[in-house]
């Protein structure tokens, strides 16, 4: 049947799509602009619509998702999806290793990999056409969930180059950490449960009736085996990366091939140091015998291979009893349960205390007091508890109730509707207040050295202060009559005290603390009124023409401005001599990083961070913690991380020190 001029444009726009997909989400080098790349999509759509008869299982519009299922069908897997064995620490490994030399000798070489914490799934590919996509299961019958799977926007439907006529690829899901955060951020506003971890919101994700809830879930995958090696023109696993890339999979670019137990330990070592840094998570390493001729070698036992070991991190994760929850009360008023805990050592720490976040969640987790909990370190923030072992309850544990009074002033604690958070709304609670004040003070508000939270509990338990302000009427022999202060450091402190009255309008405004202002905003709202007393007399038709600033922000800063006590303060401030300013933003200044993104990454010759950062912004560029396509500059110093390989591998221009410096300058 000869093909009509619609089916022929339709055509053309599903090659032009899937090759723009292919570069943006598996190359990460688009080549057309955003809206160049939806113009094609919505006239595609747009065709599919008007001709539905020309509609196709393999269009790129599938990547929205198509019709919802009411079940999953079941899959059995051409050959099982196997396991891997774990080992925890050298010895365990090096046992692991011994074997493969008995059975190889000393000349193989081994495929190191990150091992994702995500799902195991299998891709079959029948004469390069996506066909069929299944979970692992119980590794020999998985569950059909094609629908989902062609919403990741990193799986192409069609492989490229030269391929086999039936490729079974096999490979993770995951769930970046940064889209986790996100997810769970809207779900908490929505009052929706919250996923334990990226793992979890990627299982929950691919095993959705709705294709279109999985199209918005930002997954993404990495494939790192196939199902039968005999038949591929490739002789490795190192090989095998390199043939996923060719046809058109995405591939990441941690693999190593190792020679030695102890090159082995290296990779280890590299991988673990950048694991917090990596934008996904990973929870150890694979190490993969590389020849596929030695795998056959070595075979099999009972359901993992032996050319194969997962080199597991040091647990994250760590069971404990709950001890009691406390219920902390933020600068903002929010209250925030904290679990207390029967110290257990996670990850090489000690935790005694883990966040709970909210109310909801409490509920959620069905958490009572005496619990049996699952605690996880996930960065250097707090641990959370992510789970209660309810099979280990005893019936003694205790119920915990949400206090309705707020613990430190005792006022009526309340709750606006669609949000999660309980709030204390007595600006004179006795803990905001420590909080507010502690924030004031800290290292990117006024930055006064020295003032640490200790000290302020300390100074506020003596009454010797009890707002902002009364830290500038603070002398030294006040300071004196606690005991444990010696002239010297009296001395030292009030010094410091004097030196934050001369600061940033910025850094003052987020010194603040008005609610929703932090520092990128404190930052706009300095640029663009430049004053201090324009800030102050801002109207909230003005407020609203600030970059980046919506409604909502707004709203908070009129109600904190419209408060009486606010501004007395502020003025009692000014009065004691606090002069914040703000030169280098002033309208003649050229802003010469303007629109531009940066990211930094390793130590810098005489900047720390957080200076190089403040130079950046102070210019008019935006930093960023991780790089992506959208980074115009990696700032660089010695013992950069993955930060660097990322920027590297998308083209990102590097900037010394120096050559920053030069840059604002603007003598490059
Ligand atoms: S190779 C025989 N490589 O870990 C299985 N697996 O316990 C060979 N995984 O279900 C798998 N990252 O889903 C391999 N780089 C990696 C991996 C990886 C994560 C998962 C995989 C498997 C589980 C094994």
């Amino acid at each position: 049947m000869p093909s009509s001029p619609i089916q022929n444009k339709i055509n053309s726009l599903r090659a032009q799509i899937e090759e723009h997909n292919y570069r943006y989400y598996v190359l990460d080098a688009p080549t057309i602009s955003d809206e160049a790349y939806d113009q094609l999509f919505q006239e595609l759509l747009r065709l599919e619509e008007e001709h539905p008869n020309l509609k196709s299982p393999l269009s790129p519009t599938q990547k929205v998702g198509g019709a919802p299922l009411d079940k999953f069908s079941k899959v059995r897997h051409t050959q099982p999806m196997l396991s891997l064995q774990n080992v925890y620490n050298p010895e365990e490994f090096l046992a692991f290793f011994e074997r493969w030399q008995e059975s190889l000798g000393d000349s193989f070489s081994i495929l190191g990999e990150p091992k994702f914490d995500g799902l195991a799934v299998e891709l079959i590919y029948k004469k390069g056409v996506l066909t069929l996509a299944s979970t692992r299961g119980d590794g020999e019958v998985g569950e059909d969930v094609t629908a989902n799977v062609k919403t990741i926007r990193s799986i192409p439907l069609h492989l490229r180059g030269t391929f086999p006529d039936t490729l079974e690829v096999r490979g993770e899901i995951i769930l970046p950490k940064e889209d986790f955060k996100q997810l769970n951020l809207e779900r908490s506003r929505l009052g929706e449960p919250l996923f334990a971890n990226p793992r979890n919101a990627a299982a929950g994700s691919i095993r959705q009736l709705d294709p279109k809830v999985a199209a918005q879930r930002k997954l993404d995958f990495f494939p790192h085996g196939v199902a039968i090696t005999s038949g591929l023109p490739i002789k490795t696993q190192s090989d095998l990366v390199n043939a996923f890339s060719s046809w058109g999979l995405r591939v990441h670019h941690f693999s190593k091939v190792l020679r030695t137990a102890r090159e082995v330990e290296s990779f280890f070592a590299e991988m673990e140091n950048q694991r917090e840094s990596l934008p996904f998570e990973i929870d150890g390493i694979v190490l993969k015998v590389n020849a596929f001729k030695d795998q056959n070698e070595l075979g099999f036992v009972a359901r993992s291979p032996r050319w194969a070991v997962a080199y597991k991190f040091k647990a994250q994760e760590g069971i404990t009893t709950l001890i009691d929850v406390v219920f902390q009360v933020g600068r903002t008023g929010v209250i925030t349960p904290v679990a207390v805990l029967d110290p257990v050592w996670v990850g090489g720490v000690e935790v005694k205390r883990a966040g709970l976040h909210n109310e909801d969640q409490i509920r959620e987790l069905d958490l009572k007091r005496g619990d049996q909990v699952v605690v996880k370190r996930a960065g250097d923030v707090i641990p959370d508890v992510v789970s209660v072992i309810t099979q280990k309850r005893t019936g003694k544990e205790k119920t915990i109730t949400f206090p309705k009074k707020c613990p430190a002033c005792e006022s009526l604690l309340h709750r606006n509707a669609g949000e999660a958070a309980h709030r204390c709304l007595n600006m004179a609670c006795p803990a905001r207040l420590a909080e507010g004040i502690k924030h004031f003070c800290s290292k990117r508000a006024m930055n006064i050295e020295g003032l640490g939270d200790k000290w302020i509990d300390l100074l506020l338990a003596e009454k010797l202060i009890t707002h902002f302000s009364s830290l500038y009427d603070l002398d030294k022999k006040e300071l004196l009559t606690l005991d444990r202060q010696g002239d010297k450091s009296a001395q030292k402190l009030i010094d410091a005290i004097a030196k934050s009255k001369t600061t940033r309008l910025d850094r003052f405004i987020f010194a603040l603390g008005i609610p929703l202002v932090g520092e990128r905003t404190a930052e706009l709202l300095a640029t663009h009124f430049g004053s201090l007393d324009r800030f102050l007399n801002a109207s909230e038709e003005e407020l609203l023409r600030v970059e980046e600033i919506g409604p909502t922000v707004s709203l908070k800063i009129r109600e904190f401005l419209e408060e009486k006590r606010n501004i007395s303060e502020i003025k009692r401030l000014i009065q004691k001599g606090v002069d914040p300013q703000w030169e280098s933003h002033s309208a003649d200044h050229s802003q010469p990083l303007l629109g531009k993104t940066f990211v930094i990454t390793g130590t810098l010759p005489t900047l720390s961070r957080d200076e190089a950062a403040d130079l950046i912004r102070r210019h008019g560029g935006k930093v960023t913690g991780s790089v992506s396509k959208q980074t115009h500059f990696l700032v660089v110093g010695s013992e950069a991380g993955s930060k660097l390989d990322k920027a590297q591998s998308l083209g990102v221009p590097l900037l010394d020190e120096r050559s920053l410096k030069a840059l604002i300058e603007g003598d490059d």
